[in-house]
């Protein structure tokens, strides 16, 4: 089953991708205004992901695959052209 959700605020991360359009990508302004990422905190690596990359599922994630998610560096056009 996908992460999709903060399921502590019922917010799903498509809701808070259209909301952060309005606010900014910014994680602390979406919790400000939703409450996500307030309650258990499970979703805020997630929530950071989706301002990163704009996706709104995921599958489960450990903290390693998080690590490299969130530092990873967005592959130059020419490499990212041949990767396509
Ligand atoms: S799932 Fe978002 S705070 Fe618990």
């Amino acid at each position: 089953m996908p992460v999709t959700r903060c399921v502590c605020h019922d917010v799903t991360f498509a809701e808070l991708k259209d909301l952060a359009q309005q606010l900014g990508p910014d994680l602390d302004s979406l919790s400000k205004r939703t409450g996500c990422g307030t309650g258990c905190g499970t979703c805020v690596p997630y929530i950071q992901l989706m301002l990163k990359t704009g996706r709104t599922e995921f599958p489960v994630l450990t903290g390693a695959q998080f690590a490299s998610l969130l530092h990873a560096q967005p592959a130059p056009r020419a490499q990212a052209a041949r990767l396509t």
